[in-house]
């Protein structure tokens, strides 16, 4: 039976406009994500006429105040107001309020319910996870979560919990007051042009589809590297460390989209079945394989781009004897008719050489090594890389005859680059915000894909919970620690840093 959305979920057309609350106005993820991603909608003309946006913050400010605090952010020259800000700015207003007291929401209810604003409301938290449990309650003795008069919807963010259990309370608490239908969980990679390009590439094109099992797929490689240290955000990154913060989110959901079976039809749920199916088959590592699947770093101090960075014990916020990852690598398999036995190998790690995420795909020898008599002693396999950030890009790598005489080879790259330097992304947050006014739950986690994935990540974090006295770790500026290869279930297998042909 195909889903049929509910009125209020149907999702509103461009026209219709959309009141918008932001949690934590003045925190980081306003500053650096939402308030720009929302200007870059403002920019293409994707905000609705009568669109409005209310920061809620603790700062006792006035909606002018907060204007001139976010003309600051995003103008380049401030003397200068293009027309898009001026109209952005017109959109904002500032609600002074606190998320423990009541009053503070009786008085947001006042003034979205006034008639002023549009009756479709989204709720953004960007907030600690603290502070879910009070907004939610808050929300809803206001009044503010009954969907009679106008939709409502909630936009939260990573962590989804701590672990399992954690996750599942916090599913638990959302749920007393909201609906599955109301609840998009962000997770921004899939608010990326190239992550969601693996989908298409994989669906609209019948070519891969053949190769695209066991057979002829030897191993896949995702891999998420980044040249910066975790800033100021080592309070949070303290209780995540890099496997909850990127493998358990970000990797499995691309690992989700390139294992999955192709969905009966792109309605959202369609296709969250089909990763929810992917992530339920992975294999779970019992505690006594978890060495052999997972390996975890810490970045030391060393140069980085020419510059010297220091290690992330000297980092601000970092307890001295900290054994906190910033680097993770897993291995994982698949245990269904398509993958089974094809190691999956994901890494992520901070203070790396480059910043650079790509997966690569390497394809199985071919059944007989017709060349053996000639000078070619081995041919590389074929590859396919996916690049997913900064370059935009498909490249297959084969084999072909090196002019001359002699039977040789070398390995060329065909390269698909899909996007031109010039061309106005639309960041991932702008994307999903997009989607969220649309009533579109497509891009967002389901619950059961957020619990699955942490059960894959389970063992491992209470394994490394109980393991405190010893980490590996790694020169900043590297590509990582040469111990983590361990991991490799065979010689031949090695990381694919970036897009360029390996040196024999
Ligand atoms: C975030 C993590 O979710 O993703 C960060 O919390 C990480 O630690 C970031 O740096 C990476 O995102 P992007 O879009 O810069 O690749």
């Amino acid at each position: 039976m195909p889903q049929v959305k509910s009125a209020v979920n149907r999702g509103l057309s461009r026209q219709e406009p959309v009141t918008i609350v932001i949690f934590g106005a003045t925190g980081n993820l306003a500053h650096k994500k939402l308030l720009p991603a929302l200007f870059q909608l403002e920019q293409a003309g994707d905000l609705a006429a009568g669109s409005r946006i209310i920061g809620f913050g603790r700062r006792d400010w006035s909606d002018e105040h907060w204007r001139d605090e976010v003309q600051v952010l995003l103008s380049d020259d401030e003397s200068k107001q293009t027309p898009e800000l001026t109209r952005l700015l017109a959109r904002l207003g500032f609600q002074n309020g606190d998320y423990e007291s009541e009053q503070s929401f009786t008085s947001l209810a006042e003034r979205l319910l006034g008639g002023q604003y549009p009756a479709c409301i989204m709720f953004y938290f960007a907030v600690p996870p603290e502070a879910f449990g009070p907004i939610c309650q808050h929300l809803a003795a206001a009044n503010l979560v009954d969907q009679t008069h106008g939709c409502r919807r909630l936009v939260i963010e990573k962590p989804f919990g701590h672990d399992i259990e954690s996750a599942h309370a916090l599913d638990s608490l959302l749920h007393r007051h909201f609906s599955e239908q109301q609840i998009y969980r962000i997770d921004h990679y899939l608010g990326k042009g190239t992550v969601q390009n693996i989908m298409v590439m994989r669906f609209a094109n019948l070519l891969l589809e053949p190769l695209w099992n066991r057979n002829y797929i030897d191993h896949v490689q995702i891999s998420h590297a980044e040249t910066l240290g975790v800033g100021g955000r080592a309070g949070y990154y303290e209780s995540a460390g890099a496997l909850r913060d990127m493998v358990q989110s970000h990797l499995m959901q691309m690992l989700a989209l390139i294992a999955m079976e192709p969905p009966p039809s792109m309605d959202p749920e369609a296709v969250r079945d089909e990763k929810v199916k992917v992530l339920r088959s992975i294999r779970p590592i019992p505690h006594r394989a978890v060495h052999a699947q997972a390996f975890r770093a810490q970045y030391q101090r060393g140069m980085v781009k020419g510059e010297n960075e220091i290690g992330y014990l000297d980092e601000d916020g970092v307890v001295p004897d900290s054994i906190t990852e910033t680097y993770a690598a897993v291995k994982l398999y698949i245990d269904n008719w398509r993958w089974k036995g094809v190691p999956f190998y994901l890494r992520t790690g901070k203070r790396m050489t480059q910043t650079h995420s790509q997966i690569s795909i390497r394809f199985r020898d071919p059944p007989q090594q017709l060349f053996r008599e000639t000078a070619i002693t081995r041919t590389e396999p074929n590859w396919l890389l996916i690049g997913i950030q900064p370059q935009e890009n498909v490249r297959f790598e084969l084999q072909i005859k090196t002019d001359g005489l002699e039977m040789r080879t070398r390995t060329v790259q065909m390269d698909a680059s899909y996007t031109t330097p010039e061309r106005e992304k639309l960041d991932a947050y702008a994307a999903l915000l997009l989607d969220v006014m649309r009533g579109d739950q497509t891009l967002f986690l389901r619950y059961d894909e957020v619990a699955w994935a942490w059960r894959v990540v389970d063992p491992i974090l209470k394994t490394w919970a109980v393991e405190r006295d010893y980490i590996h770790t790694y020169k900043a500026g590297t590509w990582g620690p040469k111990e983590a290869d361990r991991l490799f279930d065979d010689d031949s297998h090695q990381w694919r840093n970036d897009m360029s042909i390996p040196s024999a």
